[in-house]
C-alpha cells in the first residue's frame, strides 16, 4: 500500500493513544532543544523546539524497548503498517513556532547509503518516508512540491543547479500559504500536493527527497503546532 509518493490517512490512530503520546512528549519537554534559524527566512529566531526520541547516530532510547509506552505503540503500528524490512531512523517531537521554509529531509546516512546502494543494486537509491503524526487539530498543512533532490536539503542549491518550473505555483496560492518564503522561490516550484489541515489521529507520509514546507500558519492566528516526525528507512 505504501508505494505512493505522498499519502494521508485520516483517523488512522486512536485518539486516546495520540493524546497519551502528546502527554509523554510534554512530560519530557526538558529534553528538547530549541532550533534557531541562522541563515534563512527566520534568521535569529526560534523556529521550533525539537525533542529527539530516537536518533540515528546516537541511539538515545537504547533500542525501541525504552520508548515511552504510547510512542512505542505508535512505532509498532507504523512498522507493522509499512511491512517488511523497515526501520526507524529517527523520531522527534516537534513544537513548531514558525513555519518551516522549503527543504527536504535527507539525512547524512542517506547521502552515504546512496552510493553503496547504487553499486549493490545498480539502481537509484530513493529515500523512504517522512511520517508526520499530528498531536492536535490545527488549521495548518504541509505543502509538498514536485521538485526533489537526493543530494542536498537546501532549496537555494536547487535553484542554483536547476531551471525555473514550467508550471510555477500560482501567485494567489503562494500568497495564501507560502508568503513567508523568499518570493523568488515560487518560480522554481510547482505543487505536488497541498495536505489537508493537520488533525489528531492522522497519518501523513511522503518520500523525504521531495521539497516541502509548512504553510504560513501565523496568518490564521495559530501560535504553534505539535506533531511527531518519524524518518523511516527501507533496508536495502
Ligand atoms: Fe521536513
Amino acid at each position: 500500500m505504501f508505494d505512493e509518493d505522498v499519502l494521508v490517512k485520516d483517523n488512522f490512530f486512536d485518539l486516546e493513544l495520540i493524546s497519551q503520546a502528546w502527554k509523554e512528549c510534554l512530560d519530557n519537554d526538558h529534553k528538547g532543544q530549541d532550533f534557531i534559524d541562522h541563515h534563512g527566512i527566520w534568521k535569529g529566531q526560534r523556529v521550533s523546539r525539537q525533542q529527539f526520541i530516537k536518533k540515528a547516530d546516537t541511539d538515545i532510547s537504547d533500542g525501541n524497548n525504552n520508548f515511552p509506552p504510547a510512542i512505542k505503540k505508535i512505532t509498532d503500528i507504523l512498522l507493522n503498517e509499512f511491512a517488511d524490512d523497515i526501520s526507524v531512523r529517527e523520531i522527534t517531537f516537534q513544537q513548531l513556532y514558525l513555519p518551516w521554509d522549503i527543504h527536504c529531509d535527507l539525512t547524512r546516512e542517506d547521502m552515504n547509503e546512496k552510493s553503496i546502494y547504487k553499486s549493490k543494486n545498480n539502481s537509484e537509491y530513493v529515500p523512504f518516508y517522512n511520517v508526520l503524526i499530528p498531536l492536535h487539530d490545527v488549521d495548518s498543512r504541509t505543502i509538498i512540491f514536485d521538485q526533489k533532490s537526493t543530494e542536498y536539503n537546501d532549496f537555494w542549491k536547487f535553484k542554483k543547479y536547476n531551471p525555473k518550473a514550467i508550471n510555477p505555483v500560482d501567485e494567489s496560492l503562494w500568497e495564501e500559504y507560502l508568503d513567508m518564503c523568499w518570493s523568488e522561490d515560487r518560480e522554481w516550484l510547482s505543487i505536488k500536493k497541498i495536505m489537508p489541515p493537520q488533525q489528531a489521529g492522522q497519518l501523513i507520509a511522503f518520500r523525504r527527497h521531495f521539497f516541502h514546507s509548512s504553510d504560513n500558519f501565523h496568518k490564521r492566528n495559530i501560535a504553534n503546532k505539535h506533531f511527531l516526525q518519524f524518518l523511516l528507512d527501507k533496508n536495502a
